[in-house]
């Protein structure tokens, strides 16, 4: 009698945004933002899909992914990438993972570059 081959049968990691707790399922073999683009779900900022924006920038705070890619140092420094800061486009997960969005347009908000019109920021 033959072995049932259950190597289709292992379920897809979970990814967790740390944020705002949003989850999604991502298949080892996608980039965790191609896994969230395919849900048609927008918990990562979205650019290019190719590494070269900056834009999916996150932190895996807990889980393991694995590198697609190359990662450009102009997007994420040697430093971040030993805090856990990646490319969301350029990863996939090998786990359960936990991740931060990181993008610079979160940075911009965050510093006031956005204020509404008319009004007046010091930063
Ligand atoms: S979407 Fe541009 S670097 Fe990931």
């Amino acid at each position: 009698m033959a072995m049932a081959d259950l190597s289709n049968t292992k379920p897809k990691p979970t990814v967790h945004i740390v944020q705002t707790g949003e989850t999604y399922v991502c298949s080892e073999s996608q980039s965790l933002l191609q896994g969230m683009i395919k849900l048609g779900r927008k918990c990562i900022p979205v650019g290019c899909v190719s590494g070269g924006c900056g834009v999916c920038k996150v932190r895996v705070v807990k889980g393991q992914v694995s590198k697609l890619g190359p990662v450009s140092r102009a997007h994420v420094s040697l430093e971040e990438d030993e805090q856990g800061y990646t490319l969301a486009c350029r990863v996939a997960p090998t786990d359960e993972v936990w991740l931060e969005v990181a993008c610079k347009l979160e940075k911009l908000f965050s510093k006031g570059f956005a204020a509404p019109k008319g009004e007046i920021f010091n930063k």
